[in-house]
């Protein structure tokens, strides 16, 4: 049987030799992202502060007969991310997707709420979007192409109480992220938010009051889309994507 293939012969939904940076790769959306990805052909940068967890993944990938690079990384570092966009380089020479998803909750009433765990939130979920788009941009200007997808959340667009640090981090990456996009459009560079809804991960572990976690996304539910984004064809982009749960918010 013969694939189907765009215009320019390319088979859909391949995505053989791209290389494809992944935060937080080591649980949850981002794990299932990296397999989702790898899956498709890719070969897949593994970012996350753990070391032995995130090495877990990149063997279990190339136990699949996947290129996959594990590079323990704190996204809110500057010198850890140069480092990490360094050593794609060293490995893969080029970076063609950038798949901005570690990310943090810490959940409290504002006058419970400690500054430091603000602080951790903030540095998480938002600043360690632009340290990763900014250093990765460069690879992909040079190339003349790329495409960057930020995993937000629905608390971007909807507040939840005791949740002020997340939502308020969530909302600016949003932001960062429509800014992003029409800085470097005209570069031929898609930038995509993705919104999930509750998805069942170890982000829930340690936070009492959760919704059902029966009636929750999996992880391979925001991974399939998150991949099929970057399997659309040139001459569109998708700007933003919401993905709930079937019951709505929990
Ligand atoms: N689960 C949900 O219901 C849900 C819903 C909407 C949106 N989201 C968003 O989806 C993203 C992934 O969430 P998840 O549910 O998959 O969470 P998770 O299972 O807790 O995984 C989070 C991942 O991020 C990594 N990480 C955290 N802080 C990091 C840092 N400073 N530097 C590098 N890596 C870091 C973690 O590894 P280390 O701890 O080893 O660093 C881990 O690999 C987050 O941005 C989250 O806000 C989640």
């Amino acid at each position: 049987m013969v694939s189907p293939s765009h215009p320019n012969g390319t088979e859909i939904g391949r995505l053989d030799g791209k290389v494809v940076v992944v935060t937080g790769a080591s649980k949850g959306i981002g794990k299932a992202t990296a397999f989702a990805f790898a899956a498709a052909g890719a070969k897949v940068v593994l970012a996350a502060r753990t070391r032995e967890t995130l090495e877990q993944v990149a063997v279990a990938l190339k136990k699949n007969g996947a290129q996959a690079l594990a590079v323990p990384t704190d996204v809110t570092s500057v010198d850890a991310v140069k480092q990490l966009i360094q050593q794609t380089l060293d490995v893969y020479q080029h970076v063609d997707i950038l798949i901005n998803n570690a990310g943090i909750g810490h959940f409290g009433p504002v006058v419970d709420f400690e500054p430091d765990d603000w602080d951790a939130v903030l540095n998480s979920n938002l600043k360690a979007v632009y340290l990763c788009a900014k250093y990765a941009l460069p690879s992909m200007l040079e190339q003349g192409s790329g495409q960057i997808i930020n995993v937000l959340s629905v608390a971007a667009k909807v507040t939840f109480q005791a949740s002020s640090a997340y939502c308020a981090a969530k909302a600016g990456a949003l932001a960062l992220t429509k800014v992003l996009a029409s800085e470097v459009r005209q570069q031929n560079i898609r930038v995509t938010a993705v919104l999930p809804g509750s998805v069942h991960t170890p982000f829930w572990d340690g936070v009492p009051e959760h919704p059902d976690f029966e009636q929750m996304l999996t992880p391979e539910h925001v991974a399939d889309t998150i991949v099929s984004v970057c399997q659309q064809p040139p001459g569109m982009v998708t700007e933003e994507i919401v993905v709930m749960p079937p019951l709505g918010i929990l």
